[in-house]
């Protein structure tokens, strides 16, 4: 009799101890996985910076041919909500890089200029303009340049930006000169291609146009 209380008692106590366990397991896995979604909604959310409203209606003029100052233009254009033109040349170039520096440096000794086929826009419209290009062999890459030739900026504050290997070299300095009749920012920027592949680029960049003094 004495062993059968014992053992209901020893029962009652290894099924509360069961079940204790039970319970705090699945609180565990139910934290978990809310923590998981919060990260997840974090990650894919709305950008923390905007700067959208900041340069009322702006347009974003750029050069790319291996893509890396496209993907900058395109992450202004998210940032800033401007329109977006790409200098296209009429003769096709390749995309990988290695041919592209073979087939320019070809084109230098051979004195032949790249031309381009877009046409000037026009920019009365506009608050901000920003002109973006690479820079090939240490200055502005020859397609952004000749498509300044004869663009007139009327007065209008543009922002220089663009992408490099490693360096502006003179490229920064050349751009602003030949950026004819504008109001040049100084918050304009060559950015290194590295930064291009950041998970935070759309911050970084968002923290660069809100950071900018726009006189
Ligand atoms: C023809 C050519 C010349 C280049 N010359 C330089 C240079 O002098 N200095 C540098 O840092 N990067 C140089 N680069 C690397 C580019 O500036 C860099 O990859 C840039 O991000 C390319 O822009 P894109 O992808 O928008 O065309 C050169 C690239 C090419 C194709």
């Amino acid at each position: 009799m004495g062993l059968k209380i014992f053992m209901k008692k020893f029962s009652a106590i290894l099924f509360f101890f069961l079940a204790f366990f039970v319970v705090s397991l699945a609180q565990t896995s139910a934290q978990d996985t809310a923590r998981r979604t919060a990260q997840t909604e974090d990650q894919n959310g709305p950008p923390k910076l905007i700067a959208t409203g900041r340069f009322g209606k702006n347009l974003i003029i750029y050069f790319s041919q291996t893509g890396n100052t496209e993907k900058l233009a395109q992450t202004m254009k998210q940032v800033t909500g401007g329109d977006l033109i790409k200098i296209e040349t009429q003769e096709k170039l390749p995309d990988n890089e290695k041919e592209l520096i073979e087939m320019t440096t070809n084109l230098k000794k051979a004195g032949t200029n790249i031309k381009v086929k877009t046409p000037h826009p026009d920019v009365s419209g506009y608050d901000f303009i920003f002109v973006g290009s690479p820079v090939w062999f240490g200055d502005v890459a020859e397609p952004t340049a000749a498509f300044l030739v004869g663009m007139d900026f009327m007065g209008k504050k543009v922002i220089a930006f663009g992408t490099s290997g490693s360096g502006p070299g003179q490229a920064y300095d050349h751009l602003t000169k030949i950026l004819t009749n504008a109001q040049v920012l100084e918050g304009g920027q060559i950015f290194t291609r590295r930064m291009m592949q950041s998970p935070g680029l759309e911050e970084e960049v968002s923290a660069w146009l809100l950071n900018m003094t726009l006189e």
